[in-house]
This record gives structure tokens, sequence and C-alpha cells, in this order.
């Protein structure tokens, strides 16, 4: 029997071993957190994260083949492949700070695996890093290694938050970096490629060199967040020139060279990993003294950056100028739908931004805590005296559109369009403005029933 450990009981370790669990009954996954809290509720009715199908899989495996706890020495031990899946986020402070990739995380994990193990091991990288990670990773375990030996993959996540069970059903591709030459290489290659195979199509499994699969992952996400950059960009010339941005849209992505996904203008990509990513990718072309292009790259975000701006412009703008004391109804403060993540969520910088200029908030999202969307706000530089007396967060979008100047949708949650729109529309003040920030609102009924509706790249 197989007995995987994977380090790391978040948004990535605990669906993607939750599925490794389900497909494979004969492997043994245990998934280790030092977070204890975490942990419980992984072993618990409600789950740490929200993701639709989660649940299921998770109660497919868990008593079976598959564990959730905090003893992670005893996890690494008995493992023959563990996996590390810690998060790796933006460098805050000392060299680097502000982009390069915070690697503390995934350096204790390495110690800790070094420190207990006894005989070989499989160490797999699937937490995101910097090109050449695994070299550091390699030279931690060997210097530090008691009777343990090491073989080292890569094996980068591409799951999304609110499709991660179906993205992990039918994977586009798995990536495996590995260093065939070596000799545990090749035979930790074919252990790994294995265990996908269960239910992964062979020719889904593709194997590399370590460092085009680390370097894969960063480009992939570049890449994706490039194409919203691009049609963002797109969307402020629509609604200056009265060309429509999904129309535009859709006749880019016709063709087959481009391909139609991920082409939505929005208000912004959100995200943990989008934003973070690239930073890495641009530390790393200064690192390699390549300036022209770290600017290139750091301009995808920079363009994010102005599509939240001229969202919060466009709403202060419409309301005569001024938001200073007007309740504004905001819908949605996850980073997109069917998640609860809010990590570099679009909502935070609109929040802000609207806070400043002393609006009065009134959030509703339906799976993001109150005490998570004061948090994020917090962090993003709001005085607590200021929280309390300009945001409130209400129990139902008709809560947080009664008394309302303006609603500006955030996120795309599907209930946003379904809303009782005459019964939202008689509760607001007049003219009630509605911002779409993510176009799922049908402008002709909107405008039939009364709104002032304002929609992304639409004039
Ligand atoms: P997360 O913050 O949700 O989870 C990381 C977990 O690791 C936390 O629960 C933390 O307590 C735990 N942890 C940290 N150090 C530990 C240690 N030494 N021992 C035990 N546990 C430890 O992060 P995430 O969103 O799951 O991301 C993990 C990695 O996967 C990141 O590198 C990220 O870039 C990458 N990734 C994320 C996504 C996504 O959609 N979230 C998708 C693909 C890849
Ligand atoms: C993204 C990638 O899609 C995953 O492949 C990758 O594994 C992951 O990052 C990661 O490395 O963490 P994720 O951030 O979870 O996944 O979600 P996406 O679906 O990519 O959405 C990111 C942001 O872009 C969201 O705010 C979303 O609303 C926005 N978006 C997406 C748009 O504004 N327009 C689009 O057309 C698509």
């Amino acid at each position: 029997m197989t007995n995987i450990c994977c380090i790391g009981a978040g948004y990535v370790g605990g669906p993607t071993m939750a599925m490794i669990a389900a497909k494979c009954p004969d492997v043994r996954v245990r998934v280790v957190d030092m977070d204890p809290e975490k942990i419980a509720r992984w072993n618990s009715d409600r789950l740490p994260i929200y993701e639709p199908g989660l649940q299921e899989t998770v109660a497919e495996a868990i008593g079976r083949n598959l564990v959730f706890d905090t003893d992670i020495e005893a996890g690494i031990r008995e493992a023959d492949i563990i996996f590390v899946c810690v998060g790796t986020p933006t460098k805050t402070y000392g060299e680097g700070a502000g982009h390069a990739a915070d690697l503390r995380y995934v350096e204790a994990a390495a110690r800790t695996i070094a420190d207990v193990s006894q005989g070989p091991k499989i160490v797999v990288e699937k937490s995101t890093v910097p090109v050449r990670t695994a070299e550091a990773i390699r030279t931690i375990l060997s210097a530090n290694a008691g009777n343990g030996t090491f073989d080292i993959l890569s094996n980068p996540e591409f799951l999304a938050e609110g499709t991660a069970i179906r993205d992990l059903e039918s994977p586009d591709r798995i990536l495996i970096g590995g260093d065939p030459a070596t000799p545990g290489g090749a035979k930790a290659i074919q252990a790994l490629v294995d265990v996908y195979a269960r239910w992964v199509p062979r020719e889904r499994i593709l194997t590399t060199n370590l460092w085009s699969s680390e370097l894969s992952k960063l480009a992939a996400n570049a890449f994706l967040a490039q194409r919203i950059s691009s049609i963002n960009a797109i969307s402020a010339l629509c609604e200056k020139t009265g060309a429509d941005v999904q129309e535009v849209s859709r006749a880019v992505g016709s063709d087959s060279r481009i391909g139609s996904r991920f082409l939505e203008a929005s208000v912004g990509f959100g995200g943990s990993c989008f934003q973070k990513d690239i930073l890495n990718l641009v530390y790393l072309c200064e690192h390699f003294g390549l300036p022209d292009i770290a600017t290139y790259w750091r301009q995808v975000i920079e363009m994010n950056h102005a599509q939240r701006h001229r969202f919060v412009q466009r709403i202060v703008r419409t309301l005569f100028n001024t938001v200073a004391g007007k309740k504004i109804g905001v819908l949605g403060f996850a980073f997109k739908k069917n998640t609860d993540d809010t990590r570099e969520s679009s909502a935070i910088y609109v929040c802000r931004d609207m806070l400043l200029e002393q609006a009065q908030l009134s959030v509703y999202d339906p799976q993001v805590r109150p005490e998570q969307i004061r948090g994020e706000l917090l962090e993003a530089g709001i005085a607590p005296d200021a929280l309390d007396r300009q945001l409130i967060c209400a129990a139902s979008p008709y809560e947080a559109a009664a008394q309302a100047h303006a609603l500006a949708v955030v996120t795309e949650w599907e209930e946003f369009a379904a809303l009782d729109w005459e019964a939202v529309y008689r509760d607001m003040y007049k003219p009630a403005c509605l911002f779409d920030g993510r176009n799922i609102l049908d402008r002709e009924r909107m405008r039939a029933i009364g709104f002032e509706i304002h929609s992304v790249g639409k004039a």
C-alpha cells in the first residue's frame, strides 16, 4: 500500500488529497496542518472552505483511506510520497518585499521532512514556487538528513477555486517535473504518474524537467491573467466608443487560435495567486537581469489595478461626484463565485476606495462571514472606527439595497441575477443606479424596471 502525506490542508491540499483518496481507495492519504482549528473542521460537517462538491468527495474517503490531523511528524514518518502544499505568499518584508515569494513555509516543511524521515521519500513540490526552488529544497534535505534519502518532484496544481472538484476530476493536464537521470528520479516520476493514472488519461500526464515544471505554473497563471487584463483594457475603450465588450469578446474569442474562455471583462481579477505569481515572475526577471521582461509582465497587474480604480471612479462620478454619507450596497465580496475565499478580491479595493470617499457601505455575500469582510478591510488600511461608522454586513441582498443610492455587483454569484429586482428598485433612492462589475444583469430588463445601469465595457 502506498502512503501519501500532504503538508498543508488549505484550498489546494484539502481538495487535491480528497480527490486522490477518493480515486485510489488502496492509497492511504494523510493530510497534516499546523492549524488545529482547520484540521478539526476538516473532520466535521462544516469544512474549512466552501467548494461545490467538496463535502461529497471528502465524505467518500474520510475514515476509509483519508485522514486529516495535526501530527505532522508521524505523517511524514509513515509516508512514501510527501506533498508540500503550504502557502507561498508575496513577501512583505526585507529583500524583495512586495514581489518575491515568501518561502518560509516551504523551508519549514522541508526541514521537518529532513529531521524526521527514515528511509527513502519522494518529496513533491505542489505549492507554486519560483523556478529552482526544488534545488533549495534538495539542499535543505541533504544538508539535514539523518536516515532519509530523497527524490524531489515538481507537481504544480492548476485547479481554480469554485470548480476545484471538477478540475481535479478531469484536469486538462497533470504536470510532473523530475530528474530521470538521477538514480531514484525515474522511479519517483513513475510512482507519481501511477497515482494520477488511476483516473487521468495517460496522455494528459505530462513529464518535464524540474525547472520547466516550476516555470510552466507561473507562466500559465501569467497568461490567464494577461487575457483578463487584455479584455479589461479593451473594455475601457468600449465604454468610450459605444462598442460592447461582450460582443468584442465573442468576436475575438471565436478565432480558434485565440479561444473563447477567460475573456470576460470584469471589475478586475482577484484571488490568492494571479497577482502573487506574476509578481514572482517579475522578481525572477529582475533577478536574472531582464528588466524589460519584468516591465512587460508587471503591466498585467497595473492594468488590473487601473480597472478596479476605473470602476470606483465611475460610481463616484455618476453619483454627482460624491458618495460621502450615501448608502451604497455591495453585492459580493469573494474574489469569484462559488468560493468563500476573499484573498486579493477586487471587492476589497472597491470597498476600501469607497470608504475613503466616505460612503456608507452595506455588503452582502452568501458565503463570506462578516468578520472576514471586516478583517480584509482592516488589513487594507481602513481604521476600526471608520469601519464601525461606515460598514454594515447585510444579511440579505435586499437589506444591502434598501435605501441605497447605488448597488455594485462585485462578485458574479448566480443568485444576484435572479433577485426580485422590482422589489430592489422600490426600496432604493432614485435615480437608482446599478454598477454591474461582472456583466451578469440583463440591461434591457433593468432599464425597463427603472434602473440606471452601468456595465463594464458598455457605453
Ligand atoms: P492555504 O493558505 O489555503 O493553505 C496552506 C496551509 O498550509 C495552511 O492551512 C497552513 O496552516 C499550512 N501550513 C503552512 N506551513 C505549514 C507547515 N510548516 N506545516 C504544516 N502546515 C503548514 O493555501 P492554498 O491556497 O492551499 O495554496 C497553497 C499553494 O498552492 C500555494 O503555493 C498556492 O500558490 C498554490 N495554488 C493555489 C491555488 C488556489 O486556487 N488556491 C491553485 C493552485 C496552486
Ligand atoms: C487561477 C487559475 O485559473 C488556476 O488554473 C490556478 O491553478 C490558480 O489560479 C492558482 O494558481 O491559484 P483561481 O484564482 O482560483 O484560479 O480562479 P480563476 O477562475 O482563475 O479566477 C481568477 C480571477 O479572475 C477571479 O477574480 C475571476 O473572477 C477573474 N476572471 C476570470 C475574470 O475577471 N474574467 C475571466 O474571464 C475569468
